[in-house]
Formats: C-alpha cells, structure tokens, sequence
C-alpha cells in the first residue's frame, strides 16, 4: 500500500494519504500556508486543551485559525476529562474542521500529569470513553495520534487500535516511539506494524523519523501503513510533499537550490509578518531561519546574524543581501531538532 491520490477516511475523500502533523508551538497559520501550498492529503493544526476549548480561550481560538486554501484541516484535541470531550469536539464541527483528532502522545509532564496526552496511554479504558463522546458528538471523522506504549515494557499500541476500530475511529495515527523515549533515538517501525497487524481494516497512519521521501516510501513498505504523517521532516523543507509524491509516482526528485531556501524562508517570513504582532514575528523567525539554514552548509553566519536581530526588516534585509550563491545545500542533512 502507497500513495493513494485520493484517499478515503471515513466519509471524507481527501487529496492523498501524506498527511502533515500537529506540532504544538510550529504548526501554525504561517506554517501551514508553506505546507499546504503543496496540497498534503490533510493538515492538523497544534493541539489544543479541551478545557481552554470549551471556556473560549481566545488565544485558542487563534490556534485554530485557518483560511479556505487549509481544506482538508484536522484539529487536535487534548485532554483526559470525558464531559469536555463531546462540547470541544462539537465546538470544532462547528468551527468547520474535516477531521478531529485525540491527542494521546504529548509527553511533557504538564501535560501528562492530570492524565492528558501520553498519559492516556495508562488508561487505556478512558480513551474508549472520551472517543466514544467525541465519536457521538460530531458527523465529521475522529482520529487518535497514539505513542506506542508509556515505555518498552508497556507498549499498548495493538489494544488501542483495537479499541480504536471498536468504538468506530476513522484511524490510528502511531507514532514510534514511547513516552520514555519523548524524541530521542530511533522511531521503530515495527511498533506501528504491529498496529496494523492488530486490526487489518484499521486505517493506520505511520509516524516518526519521515525525514525525507525515501524515509515515506521505506515507512510504507516496513509497516503496510495505510497513510503517513509528516512532523519534522517538514521544518524548513514544505516541499518534502511534492518530493513524496513526486518519489511515489516514481518521478525524478526535484533538486532543491539556495535559491528556493531564500525564497521558502522569505515566504515564510512574509507569512509570520502578515500573522503576528512585531515582537514575536522577530522571535519566531529565529527559530524558523533556523529550519530553513540549518540543512545547508555556509549558513551559520547567517543564522548568528538572525538570532542577533530585534525585527523582521532587519532579518528580511540579511537574507536578501547573504551570499546564497556560496552555500551548499545539495549535501543537505536531515533535519534534526532538539526538542
Ligand atoms: C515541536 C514539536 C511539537 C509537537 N506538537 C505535537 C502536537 O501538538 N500534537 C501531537 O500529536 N504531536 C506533536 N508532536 C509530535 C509530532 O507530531 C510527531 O509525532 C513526532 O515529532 C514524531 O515524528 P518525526 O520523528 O517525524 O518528527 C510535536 C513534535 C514536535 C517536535
């Protein structure tokens, strides 16, 4: 099983199965228009807390923000509290989301310790509950991002999709590593094998280490996932779509040049300017000339320069003047980011 153009997830015909993952503090407004302009199959915004959801948190509401050209969105929803679940999840119906997801992955203590993200993966009962609420709330497909397991003595991934297909979710999405793990070491594949292999009609959507498009079509061979979702791999590099299409359609790869680095980055820095207040479009852009510079070589110059900068003007002027034509990104690394 490959690229599928389209795609169906429950009721809902999509574009493709290469998706685009949430990614709480990145997958934002800005970062989505990069992504979608290469039409991924569906894109999720960051997760959001269904207390904050339900309780009109405005800064929520901006979270979820999205503009016609997104279509097919997902949102994601994250919390351990079944009362919340069927409001939030009708909240985003309403919203006009395609797709709700349950976030039972997050890692970070604040998150886990009232049970939330991938402290769901300890209650494995709860997240029949709280998908059920969600499930009976909304006509629109609801999905679950899982972790494999707390840790490698836990791994529950084959229960919850079990659990999953029982209480009628569109698809399990897996990410490969445990909670222990948070991101460090390699995804392993065999984990969300072993999801598929659970529940064979289950739709599942392989996650972890999809650096590039040879990483996707490795993923859909060792694991006979149905659909991918890119995290990482998308960080300074929105095309790693069209490079996935382009791969599994077996057409040439397209070379990317400094030249399309300067442009994507100064899109980007376009999209953050038109999105945020002043202060935080210059912080943001720190960290994001950082995804874009740091596949190439000769670029740490321009990168010290930027996280020197206090606004945008003065980072949209060092890119325009570097020197791209003494920078290399045809030997480009993976992208690896401490998190
Ligand atoms: C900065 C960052 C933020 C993330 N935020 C979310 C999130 O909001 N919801 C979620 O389900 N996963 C989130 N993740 C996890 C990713 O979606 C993905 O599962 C993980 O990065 C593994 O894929 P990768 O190895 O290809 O990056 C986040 C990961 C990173 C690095």
């Amino acid at each position: 099983m490959k690229l599928k153009k389209p795609f169906q997830l429950g009721s809902l015909k999509l574009p493709s199965n290469i998706f685009c993952a949430p990614l709480a503090g990145c997958s934002d407004f800005p970062f989505r228009r990069m992504t979608t302009a290469y039409r991924p199959g569906l894109v999720y915004c960051e997760m959001v807390k269904m207390d904050a959801l339900v309780r009109h948190d405005p800064h929520t509401y901006r979270l979820l923000a999205y503009e016609g050209e997104m279509h097919p969105i997902g949102a994601q929803l994250c919390g351990s509290k079944p009362d919340l679940a069927g409001p939030s999840a009708r909240i985003l119906e309403d919203l006009g989301f395609d797709v709700i997801d349950f976030n039972c992955g997050c890692p970070v203590d604040k998150v886990t310790k009232d049970g939330s993200g991938s402290g769901m993966l300890k209650n494995l009962d709860l997240i029949g509950e709280i998908l059920t609420r969600m499930i009976h709330s909304v006509k629109i497909p609801v999905t679950i991002k899982i972790r494999a397991g707390w840790d490698e003595s836990s791994i529950v991934g084959p229960q919850i999709t079990k659990i999953a297909q029982q209480v009628g979710a569109a698809a399990v999405a897996v990410h490969g590593r445990t909670r222990e793990q948070a991101y460090r070491g390699e995804a392993h594949w065999g984990w969300i094998r072993e999801c598929k292999e659970a529940v064979p009609r289950m739709m599942i959507i392989g996650n972890g280490d999809l650096f590039d498009a040879e990483k996707v079509e490795k993923m859909f061979e060792a694991t006979s996932c149905d659909a991918v979702l890119l995290s990482r791999g998308t960080f300074g590099s929105p095309w790693i779509i069209e490079d996935v299409y382009r791969r599994l359609s077996g057409e040439e790869p397209l070379v990317r040049t400094p030249l399309d680095y300067r442009n994507a980055l100064l899109q980007h820095l376009e999209y953050v300017r038109e999105y945020y207040p002043p202060r935080k479009a210059a912080m943001d852009l720190r960290r994001i000339g950082c995804w874009y510079l740091k596949r190439g070589q000769g670029t740490r110059k321009l990168r010290e320069m930027i996280n020197r900068s206090k606004t945008l003007e003065e980072i949209n002027q060092l890119v325009r003047d570097y020197p791209w034509h003494e920078t290399d990104f045809a030997t480009a690394l993976p992208f690896e980011q401490e998190v």
